[in-house]
C-alpha cells in the first residue's frame, strides 16, 4: 500500500509515505471477539501488555525484595536532596543515586517529574521550566541500573548481576527504575503530590519513560520525548523526507534498532525485522496502556527517525482507547519546532499539561497543532459504541 501525503513543514517536504498494513485493532482480543464493555478491558488490556511491551523489552524484572532510601545530602539552600536508593534482592542489592529538586515556590503539594536521563547533558533551562511553574524534579541515571554501552554484551549491569537470568533487554531495566524512585518518594516524607508524578525521557530515555508509564500506573502523567522506534513511533508507516538543505532522512526501523542496539529489546524482535505486518501490535498499544491515565506526546516536526508522521498516527489509534475509556480530554501531541533534542520548551509544555490535570483549564495553543497536512487515517476500525 502506498500513498502520497502531501505532507510537509517548514524544514522539510515528506516525498513519500508507505503504509505496510494497516495498524492492528487493540480492541480484538486473541480469541477473535471485539471487546464490547469496558468491564472487557483489563482483560483486553493485559492481552495488550503481553503482545507489545513484553515481545518488544522483553519480561520486567521482578519486584525488588525491598527498598530502602539513604539520604546522601539535604543541602537544602538549592532545594536539592540527593539519595542513595538500596533496592533489588537481599543477597544480591543494588543502588542508583536519586536527586530530588524543589521548586521555590510551591502552592502546597508539588507535582513531581521523574526522569531518568541522568546520563545524558540536560539542556540549559530544561529543569527551570518546572520548577519556575512550581515543579519538582526527581532524577536519576537509568545506566546505573543497566549499561548503554554498544560494545559490551547484552545483558550488562548491575541488575543482571541482581536476577541472574533476567533476560530482558536494557529500556525494559530502565523502565523499572522509575519504579523504584516511585517506591522511594514514597517512603520519603517531602512536600510533593504523590498523585500527581509525570514520567518523562528523551528518545531511548523517552521509550523508557513510555514503557515505564504504561506498566506502572502510579504514572498519573506519561511523557515519551520524541521516543520514535520502541516509542511513539509506528512501524507499519514508513516515511520519506528532503530537508530544506537537500539531504534526505526516514524514520528508523527495526533493522536500524538491533543493528546498532540490539540490547535495548527483547531476543524476539529479531523475527519481524523485515515483517512489520506480523507483529501482533504497533506502537499504538503502548501509548493505550496508558489509558485512562494521562499521556502526552511530544516529538520535533523535523525529527525524521522519530517518524512524526506516525507517531501522530499511532496517537490517533490510541485515541480510539482513549475515546472508549472516556478519557479523550486526557490524550496530548505537541510538536515543537526543531530537530532531536530536550528542550525547555517540552519542558513548559509537560508542565502546561500538568497544571492543567491538576487545576482543570486549558493547555497551551501550540498543542495539536501538526507541522504537517492532516494525513488519512492508516486504520479503519474505530472504538466500539457503548
Ligand atoms: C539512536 C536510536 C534511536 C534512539 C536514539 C537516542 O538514534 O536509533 O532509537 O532514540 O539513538 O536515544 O538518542
Amino acid at each position: 500500500m502506498e500513498k502520497d501525503t502531501f505532507v510537509h513543514s517548514d524544514m522539510l517536504t515528506i516525498q513519500k509515505s508507505t503504509l505496510l498494513g494497516p495498524l492492528p485493532d487493540p480492541f480484538l482480543g486473541r480469541d477473535g471477539r471485539r471487546v464490547s464493555s469496558r468491564d472487557q478491558w483489563p482483560g483486553r488490556r493485559e492481552e495488550l501488555r503481553k503482545d507489545s511491551c513484553n515481545l518488544l523489552f522483553g519480561p520486567e524484572p521482578p519486584r525488588p525484595e525491598f527498598v530502602r532510601v539513604e539520604p546522601l545530602s539535604d543541602y537544602r539552600y538549592t532545594r536539592s536532596t540527593v539519595y542513595r536508593v538500596h533496592t533489588g534482592t537481599k543477597e544480591r542489592p543494588m543502588t542508583l543515586r536519586l536527586q530530588v529538586i524543589l521548586p521555590e515556590k510551591a502552592e502546597g503539594l508539588c507535582p513531581i517529574i521523574v526522569d531518568g536521563d541522568g546520563c545524558f547533558l540536560r539542556r540549559e533551562g530544561y529543569l527551570d521550566a518546572a520548577l519556575q511553574r512550581g515543579i519538582g524534579w526527581a532524577l536519576f541515571d537509568r545506566t546505573e541500573i543497566a549499561h548503554d554501552v554498544q560494545d559490551e554484551p547484552r545483558g550488562t549491569g548491575p541488575i543482571y548481576d541482581t536476577y541472574s537470568g533476567l533476560d530482558c533487554g536494557a529500556i525494559s531495566a530502565w523502565a523499572w527504575g522509575y519504579s523504584r524512585c516511585v517506591d522511594a518518594l514514597e517512603q520519603l516524607k517531602l512536600p510533593i503530590d504523590l498523585d500527581f508524578i509525570a514520567f518523562t525521557g528523551h528518545s531511548r530515555g523517552g521509550k523508557t519513560a513510555l514503557l515505564a508509564g504504561a506498566r506502572d500506573v502510579r504514572a498519573r502523567i506519561v511523557n515519551p520525548n520524541e521516543s520514535g522506534a520502541g516509542g511513539s513511533g509506528c512501524y507499519r508507516l514508513r516515511v520519506e523526507a528532503v530537508y530544506k538543505d537537500g539531504t534526505s532522512g526516514r524514520e528508523e526501523r527495526i533493522s536500524d534498532s538491533l543493528f546498532q542496539f540490539p540490547y535495548w529489546y527483547s531476543r524476539d524482535l529479531e523475527k519481524y525485522v523485515d515483517r512489520e505486518t506480523e507483529l501482533p501490535f504497533d506502537l499504538h498499544f503502548i501509548k493505550a496502556l496508558v489509558a485512562p491515565r494521562t499521556l502526552f506526546i511530544s516529538e520535533a516536526a523535523g525529527d525524521m527517525w522519530c517518524n512524526p508522521v506516525g507517531s501522530w498516527q499511532t496517537t490517533m489509534a490510541a485515541r480510539e482507547v482513549y475515546r472508549f475509556l472516556g478519557a479523550e480530554d486526557k490524550l496530548f501531541w505537541y510538536y515543537r519546532p526543531g530537530f532531536h533534542a530536550h528542550t525547555a520548551l517540552d519542558a513548559e509544555m509537560l508542565a502546561g499539561v500538568i497544571w492543567a490535570q491538576r487545576r482543570g483549564g486549558p493547555v497551551d495553543e501550540r498543542m495539536f497543532r501538526l507541522p504537517f497536512d492532516e494525513p488519512p487515517l492508516c486504520f479503519d476500525w474505530r472504538c466500539p459504541t457503548l
